[in-house]
């Protein structure tokens, strides 16, 4: 294992989620500090926030969160890959910082995982939400099903920072759309796409409004959502 800062181990390649992106340590840090200061900046991230790092993968935003803020109210990654979830446990886990597996299903991460969903947080709890990269591997249903439960996850006055890939005048929802983006798409939900239309309806039929929208600045070419309560 690898120690980067005082005190932050850095997971081995195999767990690092997000392609050719994350493989190089300096660029694993910089990337998860970069997003810790647009969380304080976009979503009002604090020492006294609660955090839902919802598809946490290997801890990315954790160890983020350790570099930069060292100490938090709560931080709580979540994701159904169960030796992802057992290395941050060890590695990671510690005052302030919590993790949980979720046996939910992904065709892509956890196939044979049950059809109840959920985001593993108490209603109104949850003042930062993070999914980086996890709407871009997901089926519609999934999709629409996790955005009405964020609604009611989310403090009053809490922020939801999501990535995911959005255009305009494409199908609502398509599964490794041919010659899209800058990587060539295999296996189940490699890379899903939606109508821009499609997705900001979803998130309003969840009872969310889009507070901010960048378009096609995060990996592979996704778009940033800021969503909040309506
Ligand atoms: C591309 S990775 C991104 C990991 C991390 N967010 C990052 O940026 O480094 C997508 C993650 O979402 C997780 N995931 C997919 N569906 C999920 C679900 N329904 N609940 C929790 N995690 C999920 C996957 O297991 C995977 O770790």
């Amino acid at each position: 294992m690898f120690n980067f800062g005082p005190q932050t181990p850095l997971p081995p390649n195999k767990y690092r989620m997000g392609g050719k992106h994350f493989k190089n340590d300096k660029a694993f840090i910089r990337t998860s500090v970069k997003d810790v200061k647009r969380l304080e900046k976009l979503c009002g991230l604090t020492i006294d926030s609660a955090v839902l790092d919802w598809g946490c993968g290997a801890g990315r935003l954790a160890i983020g969160i350790k570099e930069h803020l060292k100490s938090i109210r709560d931080y709580h990654g979540v994701d159904v890959q169960r030796e992802l979830i057992d290395w941050c446990q060890l590695n990671l886990a510690g005052p302030g910082y919590r993790f949980t597996f979720v046996d939910v299903s992904n065709e892509r991460y956890n196939p044979d995982g049950s059809p109840e969903r959920t985001l593993s947080a108490d209603p109104h709890s949850v003042d930062v939400f993070y999914a980086y990269s996890v709407f871009s591997h997901m089926n519609a249903a999934d999709t629409a099903g996790y955005l009405e439960i964020l609604g009611e996850t989310l403090a009053p006055t809490g922020k939801a920072f999501v990535t995911c890939f959005v255009e305009e005048d494409v199908p609502e929802w398509e599964e490794n759309p041919a010659g899209y983006g800058p990587l060539e798409w295999k296996g189940r939900l490699h890379c899903t796409r939606f109508s821009r239309q499609y997705f900001e309806s979803l998130v309003n039929a969840g009872g969310l409004a889009v507070d901010r929208f960048e378009y096609g600045q995060e990996t592979d070419g996704q778009s940033l959502y800021i969503l909040r309560r309506r």
